[in-house]
Parts: C-alpha cells; structure tokens; sequence
C-alpha cells in the first residue's frame, strides 16, 4: 500500500451483514472505510464489532446516505470511492410493500450517486444480486445470460438499480467508474465472532434460520420442499462465505483504479451448487451437531436451482472464494454461540 493517509471509502450500509465485514476487509487492505448507516435496519453493535476486530476507531456516520442535505459533512474530506450496500433485503416483505423497495433500492441509490456525481467521487462498487437472473434457463449462470423477468419486487429493484447505473454510468462520460457486484447466496461470520448476522426479527434465509433451530431459539428448520427437479428434491443454491464476499469488494474498488471510468459486472460465488439437504449435512461434518428439521411446503417465489460461472472475477479481479462450505458454517455457529453469550 502506498504511503501517505489512507483513501476515505464510503460504506453504505456499513453496520449490515455484509457491508461490515466489507469495512474490516477495506481497512486490511489500507483504505479508511467511512460507515454510513441509519440503523433502520441494522445495530450500532455491529460498529462496535468492526472497532474491537480491528483495534482502532473507524468513522461512522449515522445518516441515510440518500439525504443529500445530512450527508453534507461526510464529503467536508476528500472521498476516494464508495460501495453501496444500504437497501432493503426482504423478498417477502417487498412482495407486500413494493412501493417501500422501489422508494428505498432505487430512489435510495438515484440520490446516493447523485451525490458522488456532485462531489466527484470516481469510483462505486455496486452490491447487486443474483436474483436479477430470475429461474435462469442455463446453469452455472453468467453475467451474460439475460436479465428474466424477476421473482420479487426485490428483485426487480436490483434489475432498475442495475439499468440506472449503467444510464448513469454513460451521462457521467468516464468520470465515475462503476463496478456491479451480483452475489450469490451470502453466509457464514467473521472467524474472530466478533461480525456476523444479525437478522432483527425472525430470520427469512437458510442459514440464520439453521442456526436458530440448532441453538434451540425456535421450532425445527423447515426445509421448504423436497419435490423439486434436483437430485435430493430440495433447492440449489451457491453459498460463499461472507469475508470471501468482502474480499470481493477491495479487488473490485482496485480493478476501478486500474480502468478509470469502466463499468462491468461480475458474478460472486463458489461456482458449486449445494442442496438445502447438503447444507444440513455439512453443518453436522462442520460442528458435530444435529439440525433439528423437517420438510415443508416449497416456498412461493423460490427458483429451483442457481449457481454462478465465477470465472469472470477470477479471470478480472483475481479474485476466487478461498474457504469451504464448512468453514462458513462453523463460522456462522461460532457467531451464533457468541450472540446467546452476549446477546447485542
Ligand atoms: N430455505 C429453507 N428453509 C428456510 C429458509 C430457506 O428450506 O427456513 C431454503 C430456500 O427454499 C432456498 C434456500 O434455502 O432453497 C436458500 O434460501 P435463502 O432464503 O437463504 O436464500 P434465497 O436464495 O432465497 O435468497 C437469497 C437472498 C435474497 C436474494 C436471493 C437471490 O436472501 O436476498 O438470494 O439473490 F434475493
């Protein structure tokens, strides 16, 4: 790392799931990460998580990063770049209110990049998702398999949010790079438990749900289907442990540096598909520990099967996942043991 003080990174988002872990990863590689979260979503806990792993005060802001008024002083220094997380991540709840998503995703990210435009900022990595592919026809997915219509309104806000960055991306005539990130299906903790998940009410995904039924916090794990086309019956997915996601996000902010005014995107996961019933199996080689489960009905919305071609960040950014399947489940208990410990 070049000398002198470190580069400001915005984080929007920052207090969240992934976008912490993205700060530690953003300070381990020499940047300043800049936290912006209002906390609607998230826990002041988590902030305090990032100082205690790294052993040093980060700046935080707590402000919506689409308030163009409020977010004034977090631009009085120079900032390098940013990476947007900040939105609302509840399939189901999209389903109920989209006009919130819409308003949040797209209307949220429209008035955070309007601001970097203003202020200069030549650098954005964008957190998308795979959910922009809808039920793809081939599999592994890659980025230029089309863009089907979505299975939520969520999902359908990743789709504008895409389409207003690429719009943007033209008007603003190479002076903001933009680089968007489609992960796959995040999980797993810091290995330190000092970062992890921390779903406020019941937990809609997988892993969050797993660990609350091992820990003995709620029922059994419904496993939602066993009647799909796959060979168990249950529903694939591609999993990659968070602090490889993060990682993605420091090779992508330096793939910008090295291509000023690019934009491309590019698929984050293992490129290996694993059953809901294979994630049962790999908790107990992980940990030793029964699931408690039990099958259900298939769950509305839900696409059979999906996993990424990762070839394209690997051949790009050099960037591939490192750790196993394993290592994000034990990961992800030690997180869970840690919050029965001390609950935040
Ligand atoms: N599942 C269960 N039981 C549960 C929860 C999930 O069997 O209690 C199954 C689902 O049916 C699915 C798999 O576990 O087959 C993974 O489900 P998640 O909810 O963990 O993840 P999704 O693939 O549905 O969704 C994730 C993100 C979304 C994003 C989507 C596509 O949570 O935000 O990937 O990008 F939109």
């Amino acid at each position: 790392m070049e000398k002198g003080p470190r580069k400001r990174i915005l984080v929007t988002g920052g207090a969240g799931f992934i976008g912490s872990h993205a700060a530690v990863a953003l300070h381990e590689a020499g940047y300043a990460p800049v936290i912006i979260d209002d906390l609607r979503n998230s826990r002041k806990s988590a902030v305090k998580g990032i100082e205690s792993l790294l052993s040093v005060p980060v700046e935080w802001h707590r402000v919506d990063c689409g308030d163009a008024e409020a977010m004034k002083p977090v631009f009085k220094q120079p900032v390098h770049g940013a990476i947007h997380f900040a939105a609302d991540k509840a399939v189901g709840e999209s389903v109920a209110h989209p006009e919130k998503y819409f308003d949040n995703n797209v209307g949220g990210t429209a008035r955070f990049v309007a601001q970097l435009r203003n202020h200069g900022v030549q650098h954005l990595v964008f957190s998308s998702s795979c959910t922009v592919y809808g039920e793809a026809e081939e599999l592994p997915v890659s980025e230029d398999a089309p863009i089907l219509p979505a299975a939520s309104p969520y999902g359908y806000t990743k789709q504008a949010c895409e389409d207003l960055l690429r719009i943007t991306h033209a008007a603003a005539e190479g002076q903001l790079g933009i680089s968007i990130l489609r992960y796959f299906n995040p999980i797993g903790a810091h290995p330190s438990a000092h970062l992890g998940e921390l779903p406020l009410g019941p937990p809609p995904n997988l892993v969050p749900y797993l660990l609350q039924a091992v820990a003995g916090n709620s029922g059994p794990l419904i496993v939602f289907g066993d009647n799909y086309p796959t060979p168990d019956g249950t529903c694939i997915r591609d999993y990659l442990h968070v602090c490889d996601l993060a990682e993605a996000h420091v090779a992508a902010l330096r793939w910008l540096e090295q291509h000023q005014g690019a934009l491309d995107v590019f698929n984050l996961g293992t490129g290996r598909g694993t059953s809901v019933k294979e994630v049962i199996t790999a908790f107990h080689l992980a940990t030793g520990l029964d699931v408690p489960h039990k099958i259900g009905d298939r769950r509305p919305g839900d696409v059979t099967a999906i996993y990424a071609d990762a070839a394209k960040a690997d051949e790009v950014l050099g960037w591939r996942t490192t750790r196993s399947l394993e290592d994000c489940l034990r990961d992800a208990w030690r997180w869970q043991q840690r919050l029965q410990d001390t609950p935040s």
